[in-house]
């Protein structure tokens, strides 16, 4: 059985959480390979909403095992609170179910204070990160200076490994920032706590997945974050510490390139940005009011991590090529699409143009990407409400167009979009 995988083909936020949810229906293991708890991933099933940050979007379907690959940096606190609310209200949590990469890397306290000193020295250039310490993990772990999740099987040890790790990181902090020193005896000392509970999750992820996938089981693979937030292929500097496209799904769980089946791309029928940067198509006024919703409903464009308002625009096909290219998709998922519904019209970004000049490719200079004007097409709207639409006959013609219109500009297909937050609201 191959490994599908899921991503986001925007800057995050495309809904994959669902997606991914959704397509567990079929697999066996879901795991997730990137990120920490940047993420913010919202699962509907009837009348309960779960927000995951670090536990796979597999997890409310019972017989699914999950998985924290060795491409994630774990904050071993936000995890222990997200099982402890997860097990709260039903669902296994148990190390026969989530299992924890032995070679993921921790987050500690004294990361996330380099986190906000750094953000706050930045100033007007802030990159508006989440301040969850994902930016120094991921530069502890390339300078050889992190800690992994494996050394959580030695409690004592590991907190005499993050008491060195903390007083280190407070020589940065109050010399170079000067920013307040972290506690390190009392964060240590958490820290063991964290490892007697955490330790009987470890496991070598990628042996597992390997067994799993040799005895024909399918495995989902869910992303973090989307493709323009990559380090390597998003709008660097204005990306996470991580890279998040598709290849990244086999160094995050520890396999080769042969086992891969279908990559899912998930975007949004529209543009969403949180965080600084450039956004070519970002709309301001009535428009971004009317697509970004008032906070009102639990799906309006505020972020799951950190609450704040996400920034909005038109589709971006330049984009979407981009992300169809760099990830290998083999299908693309729109998503909130219902949030389209009652627009007279709808524009569609199909190219950029500079200084009068047509431009193929998303451009890697920010400076290129900010002289980049849309072209757009302007669909007919709809004024259905869509949001019981189960299959594409269901839906207006006006909304097959668009789907049809934006599934021919990609040259990939679409079986899947979805016209509401609940499980069951997918447009086949
Ligand atoms: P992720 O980070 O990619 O998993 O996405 P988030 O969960 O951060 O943000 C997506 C938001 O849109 C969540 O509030 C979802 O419940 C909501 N959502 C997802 N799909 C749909 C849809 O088709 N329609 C509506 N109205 N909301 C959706
Ligand atoms: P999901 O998985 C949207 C953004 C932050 C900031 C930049 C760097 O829910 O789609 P970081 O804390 O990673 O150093 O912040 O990346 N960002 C996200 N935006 N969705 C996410 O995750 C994000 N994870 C990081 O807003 O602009
Ligand atoms: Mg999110």
């Amino acid at each position: 059985m191959p490994l599908n995988i899921v991503v986001g083909a925007q800057w995050g936020d495309e809904g994959k959480g669902r997606i991914t949810d959704y397509l567990a229906a079929g697999a066996d293991v879901v795991a997730r390979f990137g990120g920490g708890d940047n993420a913010g991933h919202t699962v509907r099933v009837g009348d309960e909403t779960f927000k995951l940050h670090l536990i796979p979007s597999g997890i409310v379907h019972e017989g699914v095992v999950c998985i924290i690959g060795n491409g994630v940096v774990i904050n071993p606190k936000v995890l222990l609170r997200e099982m402890d609310a997860l097990a709260a209200r039903g669902v296994d949590v148990s190390p026969a179910r989530l299992k924890i990469s032995d070679r993921a890397h921790l987050i500690t306290p004294s990361h996330i204070a380099l986190d906000k000193a750094y953000e706050s020295a930045r100033g007007d250039e802030a990159i508006g990160t989440t301040l969850r310490g994902i930016g120094p993990a991921y530069t502890d772990k390339a300078s050889r200076g992190g800690l992994r999740a494996g050394q959580m099987v030695e409690p004592e040890s590991l907190a005499d490994a993050v008491q060195a790790h903390v007083a280190w990181h407070n020589e940065t902090l109050t010399k170079v920032m000067g920013a307040e020193a972290v506690e390190a005896g009392s964060v240590a000392a958490d820290f063991a706590g964290y490892a007697r509970r955490l330790a009987p999750h470890l496991v070598d992820a990628s042996a597992y997945i390997d067994d799993c996938l040799r005895a024909g089981k399918p495995v989902l693979a869910e992303g973090a974050q989307g493709t323009l937030l990559d380090l390597d292929h998003g709008t660097y500097p204005f990306v996470t510490s991580s890279n998040v496209t598709a290849a990244s799904a086999l160094v995050g769980l520890g396999l080769g390139p042969k086992v891969v089946g279908d990559v899912f791309g998930v975007a949004k029928a529209f543009t969403s940005r949180v965080g600084s940067g450039p956004f070519p198509t970002e709309l301001s006024g009535e428009m971004a009011l009317r697509l970004r919703g008032t906070g009102e409903n639990p799906w309006d464009e505020f972020g799951t991590t950190t609450g704040r308002p996400r920034r909005v625009g038109w589709l971006d096909l330049v984009m979407l090529r981009y992300a169809v290219r760099v990830n290998g998709l083999t299908q693309l998922v729109l998503t909130k699409l219902d949030i389209l519904s009652g627009l007279p019209e709808i524009q569609v970004c199909t190219g950029y143009e500079v200084a009068g000049a047509a431009m193929e490719n998303f451009p890697a200079s920010l400076s290129i990407l900010s002289r980049c004007t849309p072209v757009y097409e302007t669909l007919p709207g709809w004024d259905d409400d869509i949001t019981g639409a189960r299959r594409f006959e269901d839906l207006p013609a006006n909304a097959q167009q668009y789907i049809s219109f934006v599934s021919d500009k990609t040259g990939i297909p679409i079986p899947l979009a979805s016209v509401g937050p609940a499980r069951s609201q997918i447009v086949k």
